[in-house]
């Protein structure tokens, strides 16, 4: 539970990109160059134009965001402050902490949204409603 987390706690990472002739790699190491150990990894793919994904926080989960392709805008809100992060580089993260609620908007066409996460799904982790988002926060 972490209820007094603030979208300033949340970063982008720049992680390695190994260059050569042939392209890029980009490696994720768990507790190297993210803070967490991945436990899941899933990934949004063929998001219709114009959707909009997340709208929800986690009470526990930790997660790196990753424009794997395509690029997209994730909105970070606190309950106080609110942030718009456009990610649109594979080799760049976005450090999300839980207790914060997101949006993810303005998919490009064929854009795929990474997602390394510190948990296994459950349910339970979720806030759905904002009304309760800033009961949990307290605000
Ligand atoms: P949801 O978290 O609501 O998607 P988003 O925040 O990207 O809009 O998940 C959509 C559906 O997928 C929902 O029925 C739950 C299911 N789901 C899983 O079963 N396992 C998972 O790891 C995730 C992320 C979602």
């Amino acid at each position: 539970m972490n209820p007094e987390s603030t979208i300033y706690n949340c970063c982008v990472i720049e992680l390695n990109k190994i260059h050569n002739r042939s392209g890029n790699i980009t490696t994720v190491e768990e507790n190297l160059n993210i803070p967490f150990n991945i436990e899941r990894v899933y990934y949004l793919y063929d998001v219709p134009s114009g959707v909009e994904r997340g709208g929800h926080a986690h009470k526990e989960l930790q997660q790196l965001i990753v424009a794997a392709s395509g690029c997209f805008d994730v909105v970070l809100d606190d309950g106080k402050n609110k942030k718009v992060i456009e990610l649109n580089r594979p080799n760049y993260g976005l450090l999300v902490v839980p207790g914060i609620w997101r949006e993810l908007i303005n998919f490009s066409s064929g854009a795929i949204c990474l997602v390394l996460a510190s948990q296994k799904y459950k349910v339970t982790d979720y806030i759905r409603e904002h009304n309760d988002f800033l009961k949990f926060k307290k605000i």
